[in-house]
């Protein structure tokens, strides 16, 4: 079967309801998805399944056929995913990290549908967890790259 990941077709053979997160991580080496939860709750597995912020780790692989799919390795190829990268550095966001990918991509979604998004914006896009409490922090960089986006100082 053939799926659009980053712009590239890929031939994939997997076994049948085989989760795309695990056929990324394993079969295509796109590691920086993560596995936290397995259940769909704590959105460390996000990518962009047609531009839409969708964790990937109960989805089975099938189910993408003729979609676009994006991840974290292709968040610089868009210039809301330089904006974030800029905006997380400024703001020193991280703490472990391993949740990291999941915010950004969550958060490119968010900015790709509302440019200047509210509080209630932000807060309905951004229920990932994040053991380390980077909460706040993630919260200034959405609006700093937000603003970077709007200002034309974003890359
Ligand atoms: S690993 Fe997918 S939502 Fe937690
Ligand atoms: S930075 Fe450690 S889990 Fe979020």
């Amino acid at each position: 079967m053939q799926l659009q990941i980053n712009g590239q077709t890929q031939r994939v053979q997997a076994p049948a309801g085989k989760p795309l997160l695990w056929l990324l991580r394993e079969d295509l080496a796109l590691t920086g998805t993560k596995f936290g939860c397995g259940a769909a709750q704590c959105g460390a597995c996000t990518v962009h399944v047609d531009g839409a912020a969708t964790r990937c780790c109960v989805l089975p692989f099938e189910a993408l056929k003729g979609k676009r799919i994006t991840t974290i390795e292709a968040l610089d190829q868009s210039r809301i995913g330089r904006a974030l990268q800029a905006a997380w550095l400024a703001e020193q966001v991280p703490q472990c990290g391993y949740c990291q990918s999941g915010m950004l991509m969550a958060a490119a979604a968010l900015l790709a549908e509302h440019a200047k998004p509210s509080d209630e914006d932000v807060k309905a896009a951004m229920s990932n967890l994040c053991r380390c409490g980077t909460y706040p922090r993630v919260k200034a960089a959405i609006a700093r790259a937000a603003a970077a986006l709007q200002d034309g100082s974003a890359a």
